[in-house]
């Protein structure tokens, strides 16, 4: 179940080309669960009008502060008043110099400055307009009034530039605002995550891999830096986008795996292994194209060296926790590999069934006992998870 289920949020839209994808968000934020009221400043409007928005929503859209349809006049405060959260996108650079100033002088102004509820902004302005310093001052300003700011990226934009200045796409958005009401319970730690498959060449074009998707790998990745921990996500060739605010290295074999696991580990707390690593790699990889020369092709392979063991081994070790795809006897299978690779936690699914899918049910193996975790959505085990080792993490 999304963070944003059942949650209130008023979407204010500023005057900026961007607001096309507010449409979009909308739209997302609807289906995640929450309850959307839309605010449109002047310049809003005219971008995209208010009847997308009502549509989209499903509730009247407000633009004006002497709006006759709320009874009391109220507006400024009404709408603001049992939100969970006010998301200004796009807020242009005008918006914010207003906001860091305190005006009031529209609705979507007043309602910021009337607000009793978290205030986030999503800029969306030119490369100069963002990086001029009156821009910057006031954002200053108002991260320091405690404003959060979702962004801005850097890219093409409307105008034919290219820098600092687009707004997030609407599935960022969604992802940051839902990170926003995750609990913190890993702030301050730091995580490193192996996840995918890993590809053993055996000449340039061939090769030795398996069906692993990434998708439970990335989905920690995700609850982990939503949990406020600082992540490295070492990711095997998947086609994932990378998670908000995760550190993703790219690699291919596992011995580039472990490469880059080690070169990750200084300071961290906990290390989890998701990557289904392949346990043997060819010998030797051919530097040209095999050629088709005989009936029978025969391919000497060497074992791989096994990450979370040697990780685990490590004087200085973080958490361990290591995943285990069983097909039979799950947890005896889990059980045996917490001994054999010396960690202290291992996650037993039933796979290879599961490779792909969204959804997944797992068992929480661990010297004390098992914990079940019922059938979700890959997120939803991924927070539980995170839930369970921030526990194991406070009580050591
Ligand atoms: N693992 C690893 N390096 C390897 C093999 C596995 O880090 N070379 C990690 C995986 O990421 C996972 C855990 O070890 O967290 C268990 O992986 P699995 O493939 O189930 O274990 P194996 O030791 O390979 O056992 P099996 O005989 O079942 O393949």
């Amino acid at each position: 179940m999304s963070m944003l289920s059942n949650r209130k949020i008023v979407l204010g839209v500023g005057g900026g080309i961007a607001a096309y994808k507010s449409a979009e968000l909308v739209r997302l934020l609807g289906k995640a669960g929450a309850e959307v009221h839309v605010v449109l400043s002047e310049g809003g409007a005219r971008f995209v009008t208010p009847v997308t928005y009502q549509a989209l929503s499903g509730n009247p859209v407000w633009s004006d502060l002497w709006d006759a349809r709320m009874p009391n006049h109220m507006a400024h405060i009404d709408l603001g008043r049992d939100a969970d959260a006010i998301l200004v996108a796009p807020a242009t650079a005008d918006f914010l110099a207003r906001l860091a100033h305190g005006h009031a002088d529209d609705l979507l102004s007043t309602l910021c400055l009337a607000r009793a509820v978290p205030l986030i902004v999503a800029p969306a302005m030119n490369r100069q307009m963002w990086e001029s310093p009156p821009t910057q001052r006031n954002v200053a300003q108002i991260r320091a009034d405690g404003v959060a700011v979702f962004g801005p990226a850097a890219g093409d934009q409307a105008c034919g530039e290219v820098g600092m200045g687009r707004m997030l796409e609407a599935e960022e958005l969604l992802e940051r605002l839902e990170g926003f009401f995750v609990p913190k319970l890993l702030a301050g730690r730091k995580v490193v995550l192996t996840a995918g498959p890993t590809f053993e060449a055996l000449d340039p074009v061939r090769g030795i891999t398996n069906v692993s998707s990434g998708k439970m790998g990335y989905a920690l990745a995700r609850a982990c830096a939503q949990a406020g921990a600082e992540v490295v996500l070492v990711s095997g060739p998947v086609s994932l986008p990378v998670p908000a605010d995760v550190k993703r290295t790219s690699v291919t074999s596992a011995l580039e795996m472990r490469d880059a696991v080690f070169a990750a580990l200084h300071g961290a707390d906990v290390f989890i292994g998701v990557a289904a690593v392949a346990d043997y790699r060819p010998l030797a990889s051919a530097e040209h194209k095999l050629k088709k020369t005989a009936d029978t092709l025969n391919i000497a392979l060497t074992p791989n060296p096994d990450i979370l063991a040697e990780v685990a081994a490590r004087a200085d070790a973080p958490f361990c926790v290591g995943f285990a795809a069983e097909s039979r006897d799950m947890v005896q299978h889990a059980r045996e590999k917490l001994a054999r690779k010396g960690v202290p936690m291992i996650v037993a699914n039933l796979g290879p069934a599961t490779f792909g899918r969204d959804d997944n049910e797992c068992v929480i193996v661990e010297n004390s006992g098992d914990t079940t975790l019922p059938r979700a959505d890959k997120l939803t085990l991924a927070r539980a998870l995170v839930a369970h080792i921030a526990d194991r993490l406070n009580a050591a």
